[in-house]
């Protein structure tokens, strides 16, 4: 009788006290923020007992409440504190070998001291989560998360305590039909808590999102839009802009934006000139800064401009992944790394395949002057159909842009790679088009598409999408699944008057391997099939831009050919280690002429 008492006042106190999830926050590292990364105690929960009783029900007495015996008789089957760690950020699969093919449920737990700030607000924040994550907070659950690549945020300022406090995280990355990505990818299902994860110190209003825009080049206009958490009118916010002598206050309207446009002379952002500005946006008594460039991006016929100018884009797929076999990349270093490659092969652009690459990465392009092609992993066989599957792509697609719609290097926005033609996929891609282009009008939309007839040497490109993207991409294998040494005799149909960028193309390698061109894997085999490409390619009309696959080769369970692949994609003109294959050479002095 006592017990069910408790458990009442318990659940009566656990109802009114509650988290929420709410818009994800923008410049996150601008913010008043406590790192919650480090080391996490982890249990490996293949059956998911932390989670369910043994009818498959959900559990009140599931490991989230990271409960101690009180009395020697008490049964408690699990034990954070007794429990390995691993590394946050940091995939579970290169941190513990018998997770390396593991795909399921993990718990993990962090402990750490808060102290409350009186009359302020906190949030805690994750920049991203692979793949469905349940957040608990001392024992309450705060919220629930599907998709592994963009942030989410939960205000948990009620269910923060003065002192000790512990985060706990059921973390499944199991690939299901209905996700986004679905069942079968080319790349690693890294798992786990891949990057940082922050409480934010914000006030009760704040400002959670803004845009700081080149407009117009000849008009030399710039728009300001901030957006508050709060619908609140009269809220005062301050945009500066030093170097450009611009300091404008605005007051926000009744649903809690305000907007400004002004003129300005600003250096325009090139890949040659990677300018950016320091901007300050002050309200109450917090500053963001921010480094932001301003650019102009467009399409004219078959061509895309950069500030009014034609720019052919030399580009080169890459994937979100640490070099010599180290996991998920997070942080600036990784993508110094990662970059100063795809630069040494003298790129001006790379695409973030297949999923929104951490900040960093973006955010160290922009600085390196390198051009960014963003996508969300709509890839393959999407459920079409399904309601929940559309409403978490579209989701991606919008953390996707509110994180880096002020990335001057971000240029494309893709909804998709690789999709088989139905009706259901086009209403799907349509939609996704459409809201995207709501959401930014600014940039431009594409998708990786295929070539759907390749008869006799003709290569046509029919795809309904076209009308709802600014640039017709698509990936082509001549040389490496069909067609071997017949690029020269090919000729392509491209019937539509937009740029053309092809996503993907190239062919596997392992470095070292040496032989005839015609044995596959050696590196001549790969060395000629750039060569032969690049030389097609030189001859398809309104060609704006390539970006072969792939800058590294990287890891991916659909590669299990021992000795060459040994679970890597072998397409890289990298080696994992960073060593250079014949292509480089070939594909860097094509670059040179471009
Ligand atoms: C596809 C796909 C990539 C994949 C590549 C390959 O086109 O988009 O994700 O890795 O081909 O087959 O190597």
């Amino acid at each position: 009788m006592k017990r069910i008492i408790v458990s009442v006042v318990l659940l009566a106190a656990m109802l009114t006290i509650q988290a929420r999830e709410v818009p994800q926050v923008a410049n996150i590292m601008a913010r008043n923020t406590t790192s919650l990364n480090g080391k996490w105690n982890y249990i490996v929960d293949v059956q998911e007992e932390g989670y369910y009783d043994y009818r498959m029900n959900p559990t009140r007495w599931g490991f989230f409440l990271n409960a101690k015996p009180q009395r020697p008789e008490d049964l408690i089957e699990y034990d954070f504190d007794a429990a390995p760690t691993m590394q946050v950020p940091g995939d579970w699969n290169t941190q513990d070998e018998r997770l390396f093919f593991y795909e399921g449920t993990v718990w993990l737990k962090r402990s750490f001291a808060h102290q409350r700030r009186e009359g302020h607000r906190t949030l805690l924040y994750f920049s991203a989560v692979n793949y469905d994550t349940h957040v608990y907070l001392n024992g309450q659950h705060v919220g629930h998360h599907v998709g592994g690549f963009t942030p989410f945020n939960y205000d948990v300022t009620e269910l923060l305590r003065e002192g000790e406090n512990v985060v706990i995280l059921k973390v499944d990355n199991k690939r299901r039909a209905e996700n986004v990505p679905t069942q079968i990818f080319d790349w690693w299902n890294y798992g786990g808590i891949t990057r940082d994860v922050m409480l934010v110190d914000v006030e009760p209003v704040y400002v959670e999102n803004y845009r700081l825009q080149l407009l117009s080049r000849e008009g030399r206009q710039v728009g300001f839009s901030v957006k508050l958490n709060q619908a609140e009118a009269g809220q005062q916010v301050t945009l500066s802009i030093p170097e450009l002598k611009i300091r404008k206050v605005l007051t926000t309207a009744a649903d809690g934006t305000a907007s400004v446009t002004m003129k300005a002379k600003p250096q325009l952002w090139t890949p040659a000139n990677p300018k950016l500005y320091k901007v300050e946006i002050q309200m109450g008594q917090t500053t963001l800064s921010d480094e932001i460039g301003f650019r102009t991006i467009e399409t004219r016929g078959k061509q895309i401009l950069l500030n009014g100018e034609p720019i052919f884009l030399k580009g080169v797929c890459i994937h979100e992944e640490k070099p010599n076999g180290g996991g998920r990349a997070n942080g600036t270093d990784d993508a110094l790394q990662l970059l100063s490659w795809a630069k040494e092969l003298g790129c001006n652009f790379v695409r973030l395949a297949h999923y929104p690459h951490n900040e960093y990465m973006v955010r160290q392009a922009e600085r390196m002057g390198i051009l960014v092609w963003s996508e969300i992993p709509v890839y393959w066989t999407i459920a079409w159909t399904n309601p929940a599957t559309f409403d978490n792509a579209q989701r991606q697609l919008t953390d996707m842009i509110r994180r880096d719609q002020n990335r001057a290097n971000v240029i494309i926005w893709s909804i998709a790679n690789e999709t088989p033609h139905s009706a259901e996929r086009d209403d799907f891609l349509g939609r996704l088009a459409q809201y995207a282009r709501s959401l930014d009008s600014t940039r431009l939309i594409s998708m990786a598409m295929e070539v759907t007839s390749a008869a006799n040497y003709k290569n046509r490109l029919q795809d309904n999408m076209n009308k709802y993207v600014d640039v017709v991409s698509f990936n082509q294998y001549v040389g490496w699944y069909r067609d071997v040494n017949d690029a020269p005799k090919m000729v392509w149909e491209i019937p539509y008057d937009k740029p053309v960028i092809i996503s993907e193309f190239g062919g596997g390698a392992k470095y070292g391997l040496h032989g005839p061109k015609n044995q596959r894997w050696t590196e001549e085999f790969q060395e000629n099939l750039y060569e032969q490409n690049l030389a097609m390619l030189d001859k398809i009309e309104g060609l704006s831009g390539t970006t072969p696959w792939v800058l590294k080769d990287f890891r991916s369970p659909r590669r299990v050919l021992n000795g060459i692949q040994d679970y890597y994609n072998m397409k890289g003109i990298f080696s994992d280690k960073g060593e250079k294959k014949k292509a480089f050479y070939v594909l860097k002095k094509w670059y040179e002429g471009k």
